[in-house]
C-alpha cells in the first residue's frame, strides 16, 4: 500500500496550492460581502487550466487522474468554498459526465470549450418539489417528432445564471419512476429558457451564483439526450459520484483551513499569562481536528484512488463525502469558538467557513443522503 501522492499529483497539487493562495484566498472575503465572484476570475481559472485539467489532452484538458483533481479540490476549499463549488460542478457534474456518457460529436462540441473555461457549465436536477427524491422531478419532456419539448422549473442550480451549457434531466412521465428520466445536453440560449438569481441570501456560499431555472415549451433536438431516453437518472447518479468526490475534497480542504487558522491562532493569542496552546483543553480540540483531518483525507484518497482503478466507488464516495462534510463542520464549530469574539466576526476566516460547510452537507445529497446510499449498498436489495 502505498500513501505517497505521485510526483506528477504533488505537482498539481502545489500549483493548486499557489494559484489558490495568490489569486483566490486573498478576495475570498471581499467575493463573499460583495455576494458574487468576477467574471475575471472565472476566465483566469480556464485559462489556467483549473477547468479542464480531468479532461483528456485530445478535448483540450491534461488527462489528471482523479487522486490529482481531489488534491485540486482541496486546495481551492481550503482558499475558498465558492471558487471550489464552481469548479466542482463544472469540472466533475458536467464535464466529466459528458466524457462518460456523450457521443463523439457532444464531445468534440462542449469539452474543448469546457475545458479552456470559454463555456461555464451547469447541472439541473433539483426542483421545488423534487430535492432529495431526485426520481420524482416534475419538470417534463414530452417527444414530438424529432424534439422533445420540455416544461417545468429547477432550483439552486450552482452557475446557473452564467452558464452556456447545462445538463437538463426531465421526465417522460413521472409513472414511470427513475425509468422515465432523460438528460438533456443544451446550450442556454434556447427559446423557451427563462433564468433569475434565486430569492433571498444564502447562510454561505455567497460570491457563488445560484439559479431559478424556468423551461416553458423549451424545444431540444433528440441529438441533444445525453445517455439513451430513460437513462437519465443513471446519468444523474453517475455524475454525482464525480461530483461528492469534489465536495468531500473541498471539505477535507475548509476542515484543513480551520486547523490551520486554530493552530495560528493558539500559537500567538496569549491569555492568563500563556499561549492558549498551552492549555490542555485546546490542544484536545486541536488533536480532534488533526485526527479528523487525516480521517478525511485517507477516505477522499481512497474513493478517488477507486474512481481511477474504473470500479464503481458510490458506497466508498459517499463514506468520503458524509465523513469530510461532517468532520469539516465539527472543525469549523471548533474553529469559531476556539477564536472567541475574532472568530464571531468575518475579520477572521473562520466566520466564513463555519458559514460555508453548511452548504457541503447539504448539496450533492445531504449527509442524511449519503447514510441512505451506503447503507443500502451495505444491507443489498432483498433477494
Ligand atoms: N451510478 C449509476 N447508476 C446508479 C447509481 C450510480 N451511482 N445510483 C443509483 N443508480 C441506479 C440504480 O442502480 C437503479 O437502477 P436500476 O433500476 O437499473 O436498478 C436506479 O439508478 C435507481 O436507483 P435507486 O432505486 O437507488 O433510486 P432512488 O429513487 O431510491 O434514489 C437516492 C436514490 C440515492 C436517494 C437518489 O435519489 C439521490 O442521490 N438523491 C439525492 C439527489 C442529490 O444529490 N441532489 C443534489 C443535486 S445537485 C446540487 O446539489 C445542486 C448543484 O447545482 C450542484
Amino acid at each position: 500500500m502505498n500513501f505517497s501522492p505521485t510526483d506528477s499529483q504533488q505537482k498539481i497539487q502545489q500549483c493548486a496550492r499557489d494559484f489558490a493562495n495568490t489569486r483566490v484566498a486573498p478576495f475570498a472575503r471581499a467575493m463573499d460581502e460583495r455576494g458574487e465572484m468576477p467574471m475575471e476570475l472565472i476566465h483566469e481559472l480556464g485559462a489556467h487550466g483549473w477547468l479542464g485539467g480531468a479532461l483528456p489532452k485530445e478535448y483540450g484538458g491534461e488527462g489528471w487522474d482523479n487522486v490529482s483533481l481531489a488534491l485540486c479540490y482541496e486546495e481551492f476549499g481550503r482558499a475558498d468554498s465558492s471558487v471550489r463549488g464552481l469548479m466542482t460542478v463544472h469540472m466533475s457534474l458536467v464535464a466529466q459526465c459528458i466524457l462518460k456518457w456523450g457521443t463523439d460529436e457532444q464531445k468534440k462540441i462542449f469539452l474543448p470549450k469546457l475545458a479552456r473555461g470559454e463555456w461555464i457549465g451547469c447541472y439541473a436536477l433539483t426542483e421545488p418539489n423534487a430535492g432529495s427524491d431526485a426520481a420524482s422531478m416534475e419538470t417534463t419532456a414530452d417527444e414530438y417528432e424529432n424534439e422533445f419539448i420540455l416544461n417545468g422549473e429547477k432550483i439552486w442550480i450552482t452557475n446557473g445564471n452564467i452558464a452556456d451549457v447545462a445538463i437538463v434531466f426531465a421526465t417522460r412521465a413521472q409513472s414511470l419512476k427513475h425509468k422515465g428520466i432523460c438528460a438533456f445536453l443544451v446550450e442556454t440560449n434556447l427559446k423557451g429558457f427563462t433564468r433569475e438569481k434565486m430569492r433571498g441570501q444564502e447562510l454561505g456560499h455567497r460570491a457563488s451564483d445560484h439559479a431559478y431555472f424556468r423551461f416553458e415549451n423549451m424545444r431540444v433536438s433528440k441529438s441533444a439526450l445525453l445517455g439513451n431516453v430513460g437513462e437519465g437518472f443513471k446519468v444523474a447518479m453517475s455524475a454525482l459520484d464525480h461530483g461528492r468526490l469534489g465536495v468531500a475534497a473541498g471539505a477535507l480542504g475548509v476542515a484543513q483551513a480551520c486547523l490551520d487558522a486554530s493552530v495560528d491562532f493558539a500559537r500567538t493569542r496569549r491569555q492568563f499569562g500563556q499561549r492558549i496552546g498551552d492549555f490542555e483543553m485546546i490542544q484536545s480540540v486541536i488533536a480532534n481536528m488533526a485526527a479528523d483531518v487525516d480521517a478525511s483525507r485517507m477516505l477522499v484518497y481512497r474513493a478517488a484512488w477507486l474512481q481511477d482503478q474504473g470500479q464503481r466507488a458510490t458506497r466508498e464516495t459517499s463514506i468520503a463525502k458524509l465523513f469530510a462534510t461532517e468532520a469539516a463542520m465539527r472543525a469549523a464549530s471548533e474553529a469559531v469558538l476556539l477564536h472567541g469574539g475574532r472568530g464571531y466576526s468575518n475579520e477572521y476566516p473562520v466566520e466564513r467557513y463555519y458559514r460555508d460547510i453548511k452548504g457541503l452537507q447539504i448539496y450533492e445529497g445531504t449527509s442524511h443522503i449519503q447514510r441512505i446510499v451506503i447503507a443500502r449498498d451495505i444491507i443489498g436489495k432483498e433477494s
